[in-house]
């Protein structure tokens, strides 16, 4: 609301950090101190193939640059790819093993993978790792009632809200992932058409526009072959006695992951120990 205090924000959070910010920014050190190693033995590797004296030289901006400007880019990949999915995937375990028919119908899929495409679609409705995205508004916008947001402003739109909204989702709390599949031929096949959501734009997991998650075909591919392949070699149950939370921060990422989560693996008739 005040965007002429990010500056002082920004200063301030980087002079007078909190535990938290502590952490966070010894972590970020840590991965760009290994990220700086790694960059260097590949310029040697590069330096030593093409002959002494023969390899490229930095880019404009010098190496120091070029360096930071790669690390920030895998920071921001690994931050973006790796935690997400990961997240993804324990929450489509919690729910399938709580949800058995799913299970069965998705470890019987075969061909073309509809069903699995739609549980991880139905898992990031019901869980959306970024529960919100954020705009900064490049004129004044009005947002109804009287109410503007003045140019600058960081708007939020509440992905999360927007996903569990009765208006747009037919029973939004259920596990359903029918909702994703295409309706058959003429008819509305599957309920997925009933299902909702009453416009498309209630659906955004991998948030909208230009600024769209770039990983999102990546992230799908990925949580739907990890999903297949355990499910096609082993059962999972949760722990009896399992309360599960989604918690929304997780450390210094925030991103939405189940809280206290217990799954215990079987294979045959074998129950493996919980994943801690
Ligand atoms: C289930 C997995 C994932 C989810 C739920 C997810 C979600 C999101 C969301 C909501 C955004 C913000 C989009 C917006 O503001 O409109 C985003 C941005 C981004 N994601 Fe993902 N993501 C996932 C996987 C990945 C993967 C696998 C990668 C890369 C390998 C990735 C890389 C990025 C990057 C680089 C951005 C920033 C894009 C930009 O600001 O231009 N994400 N993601």
């Amino acid at each position: 609301m005040f965007p002429s205090l990010e500056p002082v924000i920004q200063w301030a959070a980087h002079r007078f950090p909190d535990a938290k910010q502590r952490r966070a920014m010894s972590a970020r050190s840590a991965v760009a101190a290994a990220s700086r190693r790694l960059m260097e033995a590949w310029q040697e590797s590069k330096a030593a193939a093409a002959g002494a004296g023969e390899a490229q030289g930095p880019a404009a901006g010098g190496a120091g640059s070029v360096f930071k400007s790669v690390i920030a880019q895998g920071f921001s990949f690994l931050a973006a790819g790796f935690e997400t999915t990961s997240s993804a995937l324990s929450i489509a375990l919690y729910l399938l093993a709580t949800h058995h028919e799913a299970a069965a119908r998705l470890r019987a899929e075969v061909e073309g993978l509809p069903y699995t495409d739609a549980v991880v679609k139905e898992t990031l409705r019901l869980h959306p790792g970024g529960t919100f995205l954020v705009r900064q508004a490049r004129n004044d916008v009005d947002l109804g009632g009287g109410r503007v947001a003045p140019k600058g402003s960081l708007l939020c739109l509440a992905t999360h809200a927007l996903h569990h909204d009765p208006a747009q989702w037919p029973d939004p709390e259920a596990f359903r992932p029918e909702r994703f599949l295409a309706p058959e031929g003429q008819g509305q096949g599957e309920a997925g058409a009933q299902l909702g959501p009453a416009h498309p734009g209630a659906y955004s997991p991998f948030g909208f526009g230009a600024r769209m998650c770039v990983g999102h075909k990546l992230a799908m591919m990925v949580a739907k072959a990890v999903l297949l392949t355990l499910y096609r070699r082993y059962d999972f149950a949760v722990y009896d006695k399992q309360v599960t939370n989604f918690g929304y921060w997780h450390e210094e990422l925030e991103t939405l992951h189940p809280e206290d989560l217990l799954i215990y693996m079987t294979v045959g008739m074998v129950r493996c120990a919980p994943n801690r």
